[in-house]
């Protein structure tokens, strides 16, 4: 494949630098005050698959951030690859904690250090670029479709509606999507299966007014305290949760598929080093990588309430809340998991105080099968560019929207993610080194080549 390194060699200086205008543009979706930079993101992309060579593209407005359409049809003959992406980002906060400035790239040390480098604006860039490659050397083997939104870091609340509303725009063969992780540069894999997400708050309310914790405590139940309380009731000794009826419907996976899943490279000194903990948690009876990717989770983000500034003040506060979310595996659903822990955090309300949950967003799971054409063309794909054949593995994180296009489009979606976990998504200093950015150009238009033959 002389052509695809050629033009990748020929080209990678414009590459970056185009990758770089688009970071530079702070898409952050949960911050109203970025309305305007989510319009140039779109615009910015739009021109850019517009000059690669798409017949059209189009911004979509919706409730929310404007959604990006694009195609390039050969022949409606051929089968057709969407290209799924998102051009939000996370906010930078601590900005304090970068070493460089979130929305202006720098190149250290072989990566690219800005906000959204891998997490998705890097990733999706592979394949406009992939895209630009092959029309530019003629040699885009089918029909292709890019919809790309602005939403996922805040849970696509438009994007399922959008899809319901224009079937038969994005109908295709296969959605590929390069949003999430490999095991390691050397050590290439396929993700089969994504987390659900349920996220809720909760608060729990007490007296009328934060009271004198002389007059009033110990007679009185404390917010704060009753909510630690049911918080720490939530799950058990053996760190399982304890919300009634929430693993009924988890689905056991069998003890062949878990020994396959065991010879994958993990390295737990390494992963305890790399996060500055010296012991790993989790549910009695799991691995690691199973408490990750097999088993569903519960975790407080987020805990306030009563006096949190310098100093002492007593005081016994009238209220508390926490941001609770569960990620769920295949076959659980986020509604029922929504509607059992609202019953179980009422049931287990101490006297004296009153509980309220709110749903925020949530999203289920997904697993793709490997003897299908798509994974077995992904797969031949990164054999060839990385020397080695990639390992299917479950990841811990969510995309919900893929279970959706599965059920309102009838269609699977491959996640041919080149990410690292060290890339820092989420987090200061994320980061996508520039091994992988090539990589995914050079792997993306083998997908599609493979992929286009299996299919004829
Ligand atoms: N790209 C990530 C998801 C991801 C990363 C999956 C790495 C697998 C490996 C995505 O942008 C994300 O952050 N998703 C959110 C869910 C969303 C509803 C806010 C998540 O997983 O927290
Ligand atoms: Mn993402
Ligand atoms: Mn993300």
């Amino acid at each position: 494949m002389e052509h695809i390194k050629n033009y990748i060699d020929q080209h990678k200086d414009r590459f970056l630098e185009e990758l770089f205008s688009l970071i530079r543009i702070p898409s952050v979706s949960a911050s109203p005050e970025h309305k305007e930079d989510m319009v140039r993101a779109t615009e910015a992309l739009s021109k850019g698959l517009l000059e690669a060579g798409a017949d059209r593209a189009e911004v979509y407005s919706t409730e929310g951030h404007p959604i990006l359409f694009a195609e390039k049809i050969l022949d409606p003959a051929l089968p057709t690859v969407l290209v799924y992406g998102h051009y939000d980002v996370q906010p930078a906060d601590p900005v304090e904690k970068w070493k460089s400035p979130p929305f202006e790239p720098e190149i250290r040390d072989g990566k690219i250090y800005a906000r959204g480098a891998d997490d998705d604006k890097g990733q999706l860039f592979m394949h406009l670029k992939a895209f630009e490659l092959m029309i530019k050397t003629s040699s885009l083997p089918c029909n292709v479709k890019f919809m790309i939104e602005g939403e996922e870091e805040v849970g696509s609340p438009n994007l399922g509606k959008f899809c319901s509303d224009h079937k038969d725009m994005l109908a295709c063969d296969v959605i590929l999507v390069s949003d999430t992780t490999m095991i390691a540069p050397d050590i290439p894999s396929i993700t089969v299966g994504l987390r659900g997400l349920s996220y809720l708050e909760v608060e729990v309310t007490g007296p009328n007014r934060d009271l004198h914790s002389g007059l009033y405590g110990g007679a009185v139940a404390n917010p704060a305290s009753m909510l630690c309380k049911m918080i720490a009731s939530l799950t058990d000794e053996k760190n399982r949760i304890t919300i009634k009826g929430f693993y009924d419907d988890v689905l056991e996976v069998s003890q062949e598929e878990r020994a396959e899943m065991a010879k994958r490279p993990f390295d737990l000194e390494e992963f305890k080093q790399s996060i500055g903990i010296d012991r790993e948690m989790g549910e009695e009876g799991y691995t690691t990588l199973e408490r990750l990717g097999i088993r569903p989770s519960l975790d407080v983000n987020g805990i306030w309430g009563g006096y949190t500034e310098k100093g002492a003040k007593t005081i016994l506060p009238s209220r508390a809340s926490a941001k609770i979310s569960m990620r769920l595996v295949p076959n659980q659903n986020s509604r029922k998991i929504d509607r059992l822990f609202e019953e179980h955090f009422k049931s287990i309300a101490p006297a004296g105080v009153n509980v309220s949950v709110k749903s925020l967003h949530g999203g289920e799971g997904y697993v793709s099968p490997i003897d299908t054409p798509e994974y077995q063309a992904a797969s031949r794909a990164m054999e060839d560019t990385f020397g080695k054949k990639p390992i299917p593995v479950r990841s811990g994180g969510s995309i919900p929207i893929i279970s959706t296009f599965e059920k309102v489009l009838g269609v699977k979606s491959i996640l041919l993610g080149f990410g690292l976990d060290s890339d820092a998504i989420h987090s200061p200093n994320e980061n996508f080194p520039l091994f992988n950015f090539y990589k995914g150009i050079e792997t993306i238009p083998l997908f599609y080549k493979y992929f286009s033959e299996m299919k004829k």
